[in-house]
């Protein structure tokens, strides 16, 4: 879905990579006719077109699916000097964020109740395995002046350029 939006915004030279063959099948199927390269790798394999460089690195709800620190770096390392990598990812919440949590609750709930809750068909890791804090604290070291932001709905953002 993210690639698509990426293809259908005009970003040239799109590549999609899940490990999942199923989900990729799926994808390349529902918006077949984009300008889009389908890949079915692991994202810690060498990487497609061996040691390509890329403008952008940009992945929603992925990164909890495996070690934060090391798809961070793995992030870091494909991209161009003065390439950005943007992600929203998933944390958990501690008791600190529970009363951040009761709007979302009750939209998230209330949605369920009207029958318009939509729920993706990939794979789902659940609960993320770390907290808003951790992420914000592990993203600060692996990437030094990431612009971190909090969002509702179990949501936060990372925006990093590396430097030129
Ligand atoms: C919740 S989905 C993300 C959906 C996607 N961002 C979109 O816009 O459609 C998380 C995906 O991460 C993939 N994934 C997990 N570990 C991976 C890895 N090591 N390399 C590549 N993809 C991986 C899973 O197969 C799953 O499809």
């Amino acid at each position: 879905m993210l690639s698509a939006e990426l293809a259908r915004a005009g970003v040239p030279g799109v590549v999609a990579l899940d490990i999942d063959a199923d989900v990729l099948a799926r994808a390349k199927s529902r918006h077949a006719g984009l300008s889009i390269d389908w890949v079915q790798a692991d994202l810690f394999a060498p990487a497609p077109g061996g040691n390509r460089l890329f403008d952008a690195v940009v992945s929603v709800a992925s990164l909890h699916h495996f070690d934060a620190r090391a798809g961070l770096i793995r992030f870091s390392e494909l991209m161009r000097p003065g390439g950005v990598v943007a992600v929203v990812g998933l944390a958990a919440n501690d008791w600190r964020d529970l009363p951040l949590e009761v709007l979302p609750h009750c939209v998230r709930f209330g949605a369920k109740m009207m029958g318009r809750y939509w729920e993706h068909s990939a794979p789902t890791v659940w609960p993320p395995p770390l907290t808003y804090r951790q992420v914000k604290q592990l993203a600060g070291t692996v990437l030094p002046g990431v612009r971190y932001r909090r969002h509702f709905f179990s949501r936060y953002s990372l925006v990093w350029s590396r430097p030129a």
